[in-house]
């Protein structure tokens, strides 16, 4: 059965959605074995390259990770983001979208919708090309975090949103930090499924940064959990690793390849 399909009998059947960013082969190898959704995230350009926002992530950059965490994956549905100003047009989306799946073999691409977008979720689609949708907080087309949805202007303006990107051929919908009723009545709404990140219990699944999750981007709002502290852990062994190579304990004889 396809993947997408899949997605959307599991919001029948009330079954979550399990789904996290993957920037890399070996995380995505151990995130495979979880998750249905796997999404190499535009969010590299804050977690991986020290950038301030997502604003300066580039196609390459997600071409070269969405590459890297291929080789991982082989049953999630692999998901690549397209950086900010990739889709300004139907034509560029098209483009670069075809580059994005032609360069990585990924499964679908993600583009944020900033109420604009259903007309480019449409071209792509109709080019053969799966789309994920994302509304809510859209951090391509902010400078300022603002959570989403809280008066019912604003409660509407999504709902209308998502109906449209649902209506322009999205499979899933990204739904990012929108307070919980918004979110219950968008999800009510959609065929498709929703993927919630900061947006309550009320989605059809959840996705989070690893990173963060882990505990190694030392970003933890409120929404995030953080289900180990590798920052804590990578820390300790590199200083034993240290410690041994002062205290002349490392390498031992075991380690030699050859003679004594
Ligand atoms: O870039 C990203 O990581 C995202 C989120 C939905 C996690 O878009």
């Amino acid at each position: 059965m396809l993947n997408k399909i899949k997605l959307i009998v599991k919001k029948k059947n009330r079954k979550k959605i399990v789904s996290l960013t993957a920037y890399s082969k070996n995380i995505a190898k151990i995130l495979d074995k979880y998750c249905d959704i796997i999404l190499v995230g535009d969010s590299l350009g804050n977690v991986l390259y020290g950038m301030d926002n997502t604003h300066q992530t580039t196609l390459s950059n997600m071409i070269q990770h969405g590459l890297s965490v291929r080789k991982g994956v082989k049953k999630s549905l692999l998901v690549v983001d397209m950086p900010k100003n990739t889709y300004n047009s139907t034509h560029d989306a098209v483009k670069n979208a075809k580059l994005i799946l032609k360069n990585t073999k990924c499964d679908a691409v993600k583009i944020e919708s900033n109420y604009k977008n259903s007309n480019i979720i449409r071209s792509l689609v109709k080019a053969k090309i799966p789309v994920m949708g994302h509304t809510g907080y859209t951090p391509q087309f902010k400078s300022r975090f603002k959570v989403a949805g809280k008066t019912i202007f604003e409660r509407d303006k999504l709902i209308q949103d998502a109906l449209k990107i649902e209506k322009a051929g999205a499979f899933s919908i990204v739904l990012e930090c929108i307070i919980p009723s918004t979110a219950k009545k968008i999800t009510d709404a959609l065929k498709i499924p929703t993927i919630g990140i900061g947006s309550s219990l009320y989605c059809d699944g959840q996705i989070l940064v690893t990173d963060d999750i882990l505990g190694l981007s030392g970003f933890y709002p409120k929404f995030v959990k953080k289900y180990v502290n590798l920052n804590t852990a990578i820390e300790k062994a590199v200083k034993k690793y240290s410690k041994e190579i002062i205290g002349k304990k490392f390498p031992k004889k075991q380690n030699y390849l050859y003679g004594k």
